[in-house]
């Protein structure tokens, strides 16, 4: 029998996998299970649980706004030039020089990576470098751009061990990109100590590799300017590198996709043709960047009153997430009788607790508890009301598992 040809252009479309991290949390919203927890996405939520709140300082800033803002016309293409300046300032500190940096206004930090990584394939290189543990969307915007990547050993066996990381990046051929994330390292919590970041600036150096930092936490690891202070150091020993910032987090702005890209290069002779490259980018892909958002950011890093209360929201909600860090490690210790520690010694929202894909099925199928199938959970998720769920879930998917 002759077999019906479908007729649809559509017909040999391929279906591509949910995210890893946006997909849960559809689950999670379609779950009718009133107690659910959601520790999946990278949200800091407030102590009963609810979404997070918008910041006063804000709220503040777009009163402000509502108030003596004239025009909606378009922002150059590559964005707000004080916004791009003050954010400079902000990530890249005495660093920040216009004549050796091109800057941009980007739609989160998403935007700055993928336009970073295209940037990269097409004028530098195609091979990167990344943590074996990573932000699932690492590799997923290296793999749209083309890209071929593999895996440096970040965290192996519960730890994050130096020397092998170290012995790994030392073999790695010239002009590879290394992706690295300078705090609160995403999905481990494990960071380099600056020692061993100077070491590894020395490497990069030393071996013509090129460092490619996503920055998606700044104050929230171990405040604004030691979360940075990796990146101004690879600065310090005149090395070139890629940055992609994001103010998601730090500004509680996750909806307004507000971030900003940076090429810190040697020779100031370079900086029209990568500028121009950054630019042409941007315009096929965005246009141009969309300006409340970077409006409202530009406000609480240059307004004194505004600037103050933005650091000290910030900064409560950092020491939130420390405190829940401390009561999971004690709590979790406490009942498993296994050394959690290292949950409480790590930096930023998140932690990987080791489980198998079937402890992390149970925990979301009969506990209504959601982490991402690498067992990352976010500690910006847990609070005083729902610590105890969390804690009594973990334990009975835990008898049996591997201490770490
Ligand atoms: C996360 O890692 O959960 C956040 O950065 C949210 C996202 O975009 O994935």
């Amino acid at each position: 029998m002759e077999q019906e040809v479908s007729r649809s252009i559509f017909a040999r479309v391929r279906e591509v996998p949910a995210d890893p991290i946006f997909g849960l949390n559809d689950l999670f919203r379609l779950d009718p299970r009133k107690d659910r927890i959601n520790l999946t996405y990278g949200v800091c939520l407030e102590e009963d649980g609810s979404a997070p709140k918008i910041f006063t300082a804000v709220k503040k800033a777009e009163e402000l706004l509502l108030k003596t803002e004239k025009t909606k016309t378009y922002l150059p293409i590559l964005g707000d030039e004080e916004y791009i300046r003050q954010t400079g300032k902000f990530v890249l500190g005495p660093y920040w020089k216009e004549e050796i940096v091109v800057g941009a206004q980007t739609v989160g930090g998403t935007a700055a990576l993928r336009i970073l990584s295209d940037f990269l394939k097409n004028e530098i290189s195609s091979e990167a470098a990344l943590s074996n543990y990573t932000w699932p969307n690492h590799p997923q915007i290296f793999d749209r751009v083309g890209i071929k990547r593999e895996a440096y050993p970040y965290w192996v066996d519960g730890k994050f061990d130096f020397d092998r990381f170290y012995r790994y990046l030392s073999k790695l051929s010239r002009k590879t990109i290394v992706q690295l994330q300078p705090t609160s390292h995403n999905p481990t919590g494990v960071d380099l100590t600056l020692e061993e970041w100077r070491e590894v600036a020395l490497l990069c150096d030393r071996n013509g590799l090129i460092p490619f930092f996503d920055s998606a936490y700044q104050g929230l690891g171990q405040g604004i300017e030691k979360d940075v202070a990796p990146i101004r150091l690879f600065l310090e020993n005149g090395l070139e590198c890629l940055i992609a910032h994001s103010y998601s987090k730090s500004m509680a702005v996750y909806a307004e996709r507000v971030g900003a890209l940076f090429v810190c290069m040697r020779d100031a002779k370079d900086r029209e043709r990568i500028s121009s490259n950054i630019a042409s980018l941007i315009r096929t892909q965005y246009s141009n960047p969309p300006k409340h958002s970077a409006s409202v950011a530009k406000l609480l890093l240059t307004h004194p009153d505004l600037n103050e209360l933005w650091k000290k929201e910030l900064e409560e909600m950092r020491l939130r997430i420390v405190t829940m860090r401390h009561t999971l490690a004690q709590k979790l210790g406490k009942r498993l009788h296994v050394d959690f520690s290292y949950i409480d010694k790590g930096c930023g929202l998140f932690s990987l607790l080791h489980l198998s894909k079937s402890q992390i099925i149970a925990l979301r199928e009969k506990h209504a508890v959601y982490i991402t199938e690498q067992g990352r959970i976010n500690l910006a998720a847990l609070n005083p009301t729902n610590i105890e769920a969390v804690v009594d879930a973990l334990c009975s998917v835990w008898q049996g598992s591997k201490a770490l």
